[in-house]
C-alpha cells in the first residue's frame, strides 16, 4: 500500500496536552533542553509516558477503532501501548531498516503520530518504493496520523540540527 495520512481532531484525542502533563513540559519542542526529561527517558517503551499509559488507554483504544474503521476494515489487533519516541534536535534517533530486518511478518503495517509539527530534519524518511533507497521526509502536523507499511518500505531519521526536537508515538496494526 501506498503511505497514507489520515486526519484526526486533537481536540478530541489530546495526546499531546497528556505528554506536557506528564513531562511537566510547556513546550514539547524545547524537550532537548531539559536534562530531567531526557534522563527519565531510557527507550521507546520504557519513559514516563508509557509508565502513565494507563491515563489515555480508553482514548487511545476509541482513537484506534475511529481512525481506521473506514479505512481498514479487519484489523485484529494492535499495538498497546504504543512505542514513544523522542527525537531531539541535534540527534538522530533511528538507522534507516525495514521492519522485516527484525522479523516482522508481512502483512502489518505501521502507524506514525506525530505530536509536534514534522517536516525536512526532524520527521521520519521513507522510500517510495520497496528497494528505491530514495528516502524523503514527510511533513506532517498535530491531528494526522501516517500510515505506511514499514515492513518493506525502509525508513529511518537523519541527525537533526534544526531548533526544534519532536516527539511522536507510533504502534503495529496487526
Ligand atoms: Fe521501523
Amino acid at each position: 500500500m501506498e503511505p497514507t495520512i489520515l486526519d484526526f481532531d486533537p481536540k478530541k484525542y489530546k495526546f499531546r496536552e497528556w505528554a506536557c502533563e506528564v513531562l511537566g513540559a510547556t513546550c514539547l519542542e524545547k524537550l532537548h533542553k531539559s536534562d530531567r526529561i531526557k534522563a527519565l527517558n531510557r527507550s521507546p517503551t520504557s519513559n514516563q509516558l508509557s509508565q502513565l499509559f494507563s491515563e489515555i488507554q480508553d482514548s487511545y483504544h476509541s482513537f484506534i477503532l475511529e481512525l481506521l474503521r473506514d479505512t481498514f476494515s479487519g484489523i485484529s489487533s494492535y499495538q498497546s501501548p504504543p512505542s514513544f519516541r523522542f527525537h531531539y534536535c541535534g540527534r538522530s534517533s533511528s538507522v534507516f531498516h525495514r521492519d522485516r530486518d527484525f522479523g516482522v511478518e508481512d502483512g502489518r503495517l505501521n502507524v506514525w503520530v506525530p505530536l509536534t509539527n514534522v517536516w525536512g530534519e526532524n520527521s521520519l524518511w521513507i522510500e517510495s518504493t520497496v528497494g528505491a533507497k530514495n528516502y524523503k521526509p514527510i511533513a506532517m502536523k498535530l491531528g494526522q496520523a501516517l500510515i505506511f507499511d514499514g515492513v518493506n518500505l525502509g525508513h529511518g531519521s537523519i541527525q537533526q540540527i534544526r531548533r526544534e526536537s519532536a516527539l511522536t508515538l507510533d504502534f503495529c496494526l496487526g
